[in-house]
């Protein structure tokens, strides 16, 4: 049996800019793709990581996202702006909208960003971060293709709409929640299938009928499950109405999907930050957090379990890991990557263990 070949993290965003400028898209747009893909395998979030990178080389190849385009503010009042991201790419588009984001934050209190016509951005931490690093907090939400009936339907509605808030402090998070709306994001059932998983946990996903399934196959044919029933998809209609209808962008299944080839994606998106320093000094906010999770932490563990985390602990455990480590890509997908990779004529590298 092969182990799944692990390389530097540097190595594999060597790769991906690689790739994308074989693609003839700016340096500018392969060092953030590259970036933000390969930090979500470093972080454990294989499912948004280089997983997604076959797709978003095939929307580009098809014409289906301009790598050219970087979307235009449609308006700007006060501490919001609306931002048309014209079919850019997802990574792209909210780039410019987290920086506005945070530069509205900075003369308003809060600015507030949200984004029609974009695309698939990949983990909604990197962006979250991205604001958070700059001393405010991120909260970050998109619209996601239809996979998820609402509660007490079977049929698609809405995505797995995933909700990100990270605060500043500790290496650019003190804390950081990135959650689908879902018991699971659909990537770990793609991922289950990559891997050639025939079962997935109880409670991530229901067949066609609405029932739930452990089948991973009927999973895929079916919808993913709404994080705690009725409020998860009350969660999921929240970020479709603060992405979705405040950027007068598509709704529900007016959205395309990564692997629908008919017709585009058209993400919405909503970026929000807030300025921790208008309400009170930064090194107050850090340390008051501190003990928040501090106190959450010093809970005695419930049976079964040694510890206490908070969001993002886990991510950050597995990224101190991986950077001494590094980063495990699974074989079947280093294989599809290298394919991509000969046939746009990138060497791909050499992992420092398993075989390639
Ligand atoms: N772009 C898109 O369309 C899209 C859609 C859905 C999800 N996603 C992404 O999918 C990724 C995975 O989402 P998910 O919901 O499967 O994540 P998950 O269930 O693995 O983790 C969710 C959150 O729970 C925290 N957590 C995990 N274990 C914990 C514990 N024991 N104690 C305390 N906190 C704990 C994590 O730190 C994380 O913040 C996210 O990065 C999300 O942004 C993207």
């Amino acid at each position: 049996m092969s182990a799944d070949p692990v390389f530097h993290a540097e190595a594999l965003r060597s790769y991906v800019r690689s790739l994308i400028l074989a693609l003839k898209l700016p340096r500018s747009t392969a060092d953030t793709m590259a970036e933000s893909l390969v930090a979500a395998n470093v972080r454990g979030v294989d499912s948004h990581g280089l997983q997604l990178l076959p797709f978003y080389i095939a929307q580009l190849e098809d014409g289906r996202v301009n790598g050219l385009e970087t979307g235009a503010a449609v308006s700007e009042s006060g501490a919001v702006m609306v931002y048309d991201g014209r079919n850019g790419l997802g990574q792209i588009v909210s780039e410019k909208c987290t920086d506005h984001a945070v530069r509205l934050a900075r003369e308003h209190g809060l600015g507030c960003v949200v984004a029609r016509e974009s695309n698939h951005f990949g983990a909604a931490a990197w962006w979250a971060q991205r604001m958070s690093r700059q001393g405010v907090i991120g909260i970050v939400m998109c619209t996601a293709s239809s996979t998820v009936a609402p509660w007490q339907g079977k049929d698609p509605r809405w995505g797995t709409n995933p909700i990100c808030c990270s605060a500043p402090g500790r290496d650019g998070g003190g804390w950081l929640l990135d959650m689908a709306t879902t018991t699971v994001a659909m990537g770990k059932i793609y991922r289950a299938n990559i891997l050639g998983n025939e079962e997935i946990p109880a409670g991530w996903a229901m067949d066609s009928e609405g029932l739930p399934t452990t089948s991973t196959q009927e999973a895929l044919r079916g919808m993913l499950m709404p994080l705690g029933g009725y409020k998860g998809s009350g969660l999921a209609l929240m970020v479709e109405m603060l992405c979705g209808v405040l950027s007068a962008g598509a709704l529900s299944t007016e959205l395309g999907g990564l692997r629908v080839k008919d017709r585009p994606f058209r993400v919405c998106q909503f970026f929000l930050a807030i300025d921790v320093s208008r309400f009170l000094p930064m090194e107050e906010f850090e340390e008051r957090l501190r003990k928040l999770t501090g106190m959450a932490k010093s809970s005695s563990p419930a049976a079964g379990f040694d510890e206490v985390l908070v969001a993002g602990e886990p991510e950050w455990r597995t990224e101190a890991v991986r950077l001494r480590e590094g980063v495990p890509v699974a074989a079947p997908l280093w294989n599809t990557l290298r394919e991509i990779g000969s046939r746009l004529g990138v060497v791909a590298p050499e992992p420092v263990s398993g075989l390639p």
